[in-house]
């Protein structure tokens, strides 16, 4: 019975300070952890038994998923005192995962594909690997693969870094989407007890043996490893969801209590409990969690809200994401740009009237529980 690992042992230094308090595919997407999206996927393809590859903040995932139960799968844990890299994970994992393939998956990324359509694919090659890919315009910030079309082999991996577009050519090219499905034979690839990478150590040396496939996917696909990632990628489910239900032009769950005279530009997202002053002006792009307060005549936009946040009147927030338990005082001004962002970690105090604006080319982070009293710019 085919099994999945999932890869959640990363240290999301990319998404710090977010990732200080909590770990990274832990992070909620659409009020729910990319993770548990991932499985409830893996679920729907017939897996029953999930490993997790753990290592930094493990005891928070494992306190989270426990045995499985809730989810109705059982979860294994492998433990890594410090991070492994990905195939030093993958080793870990070889007692639960050698006697069938199995679904391998970077735990920080947003999809929603056919996994079952994948496994029957995979089932008809020969070979160890095949490897979910994604057709991107800018193929130099992933793994890209160069493929046979005939065979649909990969015949070559390229690691971020060792892309070169004077030799393939500008344009879409495959990347690797973070999705694999593996025979146990891959394990005899794999030296044990050594921090290894399966994108740089492992599959290359599959690709030359001709031992890999592809099979490309569509739909939506997002990781979340770059703040700009973690806000378009909310964005982008909000849409997904938006789309199946022609109706409705955004999500607004229950209870939510949102004075008439606020003006709302779709798409928004506004979780349970939360309330909406009057004369407020919210979205386009905004995904607001639970239990949120938002008073008079605040401004929303592009940005992400997690829960419990308190937002005071007329403040105006831009291009940020704004974690769990804060509070923005009055008449305070956060504004980022597309890829560089506002970030307050958890438990944040903005003072009045305090104006935090990144620069055009790096974001600006606040850290947990910090009060801040003077701008920021
Ligand atoms: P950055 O530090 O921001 O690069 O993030 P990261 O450490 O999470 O690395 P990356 O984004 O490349 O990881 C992709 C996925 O693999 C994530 O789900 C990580 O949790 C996971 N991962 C990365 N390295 C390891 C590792 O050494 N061990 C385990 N178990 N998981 C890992």
């Amino acid at each position: 019975m085919t099994k999945g690992l999932i890869l959640s042992g990363g240290w999301g230094t990319r998404l710090r300070p977010l990732t200080c308090t909590i770990p990274k595919t832990l992070i909620p997407v659409g009020n729910k952890p990319v993770i548990e999206r991932q499985m409830e996927l893996l679920k729907s393809a017939g897996v029953k038994e999930i490993v997790l590859a753990v290592s930094v903040m493990s005891e928070y995932l494992k306190n989270y998923f426990g045995d499985g139960e809730r989810l109705g799968i059982k979860i294994h844990y492998t433990n890594e005192q410090s991070p492994m890299g990905t195939a030093g994970a993958l080793k870990l994992a070889e007692i639960f995962l050698k006697n069938d393939n199995f679904f391998m998956l970077n735990g920080d990324v947003i999809l929603n594909f056919n996994f079952k359509e994948m496994l029957r694919v995979h089932e008809n090659f020969e070979g160890i690997g095949t490897i979910a890919s994604r057709q991107v315009e800018d193929p130099s910030r992933y793994g890209v693969l160069i493929i046979d079309e005939e065979s649909q082999k990969i015949l070559k991996f390229l690691e971020k870094d060792e892309f070169d577009s004077g030799e393939h050519g500008e344009g879409t090219m495959p990347v690797n989407a973070g999705v694999y499905i593996l025979e146990p034979e891959v394990f005899s690839y794999i030296e044990p007890h050594r921090k290894l990478s399966i994108e740089r150590d492992i599959f290359p040396k599959l690709a030359a043996a001709k031992n890999l496939h592809h099979y490309p996917i569509t739909g939506i696909w997002k990781d979340i490893g770059k703040p700009y990632e973690l806000l378009n990628g909310n964005i982008l489910l909000m849409k997904d969801i938006l789309e199946k239900s022609p109706n409705s032009e955004n999500i607004i769950e229950k209870n939510v209590d949102i004075h008439d005279s606020v003006k709302i530009y779709p798409p928004v997202s506004i979780g349970e409990n939360t309330v909406i002053r009057q004369d407020c002006s919210i979205g386009p792009d905004a995904v607001i969690g639970n239990n949120v307060y938002v008073e008079e005549g605040c401004s929303i936009s592009e940005s992400l809200i997690y829960d419990e946040v308190y937002i005071s009147k007329n403040v105006m927030i831009k291009n940020a994401i704004i974690a769990d338990n804060c509070l923005v005082r009055k008449r305070a001004k956060l504004e980022g740009n597309k890829e560089n962002l506002v970030i307050l970690a958890d438990h944040v105090q903005i003072n009045e009237e305090i104006k935090i604006i990144a620069p055009k080319d790096r974001s600006l982070t606040v850290c947990h529980h910090e009060v801040v009293k003077e701008d920021i710019e």
